[in-house]
């Protein structure tokens, strides 16, 4: 191996100075005397400029060689350019071809979304794939960022569960030796238990929902952020919520400008996203709605065209409170002034983006938990753990869950939630 690579990132560290990178070849273009090499390593882009003339014949046949992805180490001066994106440019004196690709699959051409997901082990090299994925991975610090520095402590629910949190139509089922299992569709009701014990906690991890949905806002796995808070109601909730929601989003506008350019995200858009947020009733929803064209009656779930329309009122994401508890889960605490409503809020990203966060206070009344149990055919022995919470210092409680990869989609301004993550889980994908 060699010693002392230096990456394109830390080229500005060394202008003027002789280093190597290791390095695979984004595009080539040359004119007889001149090579310019598309160098891309991980870490950056950089311009590698080979001058016939400057070089050993050997330096510039190995150039000539060069395809596109194909690796190589390459020495060379590193030069201030303003004009480069980057800054700077490479003046190459050296190339050691490790492998001369051939027919790289994935050409400058357009390909179909099928063909680029079949090759998604490939498609990730791709400059918008990369700045995808940092711009993911800068989230989920600032997610940890968040939580760490206000007083929750992570804890990690289990992936193998014995019941459901979500209802039971979309369970991906396995054997755990001779018992049924199931995969994980939330932590929460685990949460609640560590929440009894640390007080403020959130857990960060993959879900899996076996839904035969097909959309753009739907994966089979995907990665949840479930807070889950003693002492906490409704509002108190939804404010901790904005809070968080704008700091993530901030944070990637701090420090992901180069990548947020790349996507050609409207950034504008993005640094308007700052607490509080705008707050409706479903009721106002409902009346919204059936004043727009819409005929939605009271009792039914919001689809994604209902939720684009009331999302379009506003430039920041919008809280609906207070839906119906006949269309929402078993554990959420009815409106004491109105039982057939819920303590509940789903987050509505702006642009299109749909829900990104479900959340609500939870029943801390031990008997009416047992009666929801009832109603909702729950088998009790199975959740008798989950009952204790309320039977032994009970106390009110919220939480929450962010669906990771809608906020990366509607934070990148991406069409479908499929490239917001490295190897999407989709209905009819489980291949590379
Ligand atoms: O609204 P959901 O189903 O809520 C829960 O699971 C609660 N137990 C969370 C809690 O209170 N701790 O899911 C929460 C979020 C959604 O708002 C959405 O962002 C995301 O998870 N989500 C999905 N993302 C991608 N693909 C799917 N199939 C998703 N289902 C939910
Ligand atoms: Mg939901």
């Amino acid at each position: 191996m060699i010693e002392n690579l230096v990456t394109i990132k830390q080229v500005s560290a060394h202008t003027g100075a002789r280093v190597t990178i290791g390095a695979w070849v984004h595009g080539k273009r040359s004119s007889g005397k001149i090579a310019f090499l598309q160098l891309r390593d991980g870490s950056g882009y950089i311009q590698g400029v080979v001058a016939k003339n400057d070089v050993s014949e050997e330096t510039w046949e190995a150039a000539g060689k060069l395809t596109q992805e194909s690796s190589l180490y390459v020495s060379g001066t590193v030069k201030e350019e303003p004009r480069s994106a980057s800054g700077y440019e490479l003046l190459v004196d050296g190339i050691e071809i490790i492998q001369a690709t051939q027919e790289y699959p994935i050409t400058p051409k357009e390909h179909g979304v099928d063909f680029l997901m079949d090759h998604r082990h490939l498609w990730l090299r791709a400059p918008k794939q990369r700045a995808i994925l940092t711009i993911r991975a800068e989230i989920k610090r600032a997610v940890n960022e968040y939580f760490d520095t206000n007083g929750f402590t992570q804890v990690d629910p289990p992936i193998l569960t014995p019941t459901s949190a979500e209802g039971t139509t979309n369970l991906f089922h396995t054997k755990y030796f001779d018992e049924d299992a199931y995969l994980t569709q939330s932590g929460q009701l685990y949460m609640e238990a560590a929440a009894m014990a640390l007080g403020k906690v959130y857990s960060f991890g993959p879900t899996f929902r076996a839904e035969k949905s097909k959309t753009r806002r739907h994966l089979i796995e995907f990665w949840m952020i479930e807070p889950e808070m003693a002492f906490v109601d409704l509002e108190q909730s939804l404010r901790i919520q904005e809070a968080f929601v704008s700091h993530v989003v901030q944070s990637v506008v701090s420090n992901c400008r180069p990548e947020l350019e790349t996507l050609g995200r409207d950034i504008s858009k993005l640094e308007a996203i700052q607490a509080p947020f705008p707050r409706i009733t479903y009721d106002e929803a409902i009346d919204f709605l059936n004043k727009n064209g819409f005929e939605v009656p009271w009792g039914e779930d919001f689809g994604a065209p209902h939720e684009t329309a009331i999302a379009q009122e506003y430039d920041r994401p919008v809280f609906i409170t207070h839906y119906p508890a006949s269309i929402k889960s078993f554990y959420m605490k009815p409106d004491p002034n109105r039982p057939e409503v819920v303590l509940c809020a789903d987050m509505i990203a702006p642009e299109g983006y749909g829900e990104i966060i479900g959340g609500s206070q939870r029943i801390d009344d031990p008997e009416l938990m047992a009666q929801r149990f009832e109603e909702h055919n729950l088998p009790l022995d199975a959740y008798q753990w989950y009952m204790d919470l309320r039977k032994y210092g009970t106390v009110p409680h919220s939480g929450f869950g962010l669906g990771l990869e809608r906020t990366v989609a509607w934070i990148c301004g991406l069409e479908h939630v499929r490239e917001t993550i490295a190897f999407p889980r989709t209905l009819y994908r489980l291949y590379p």
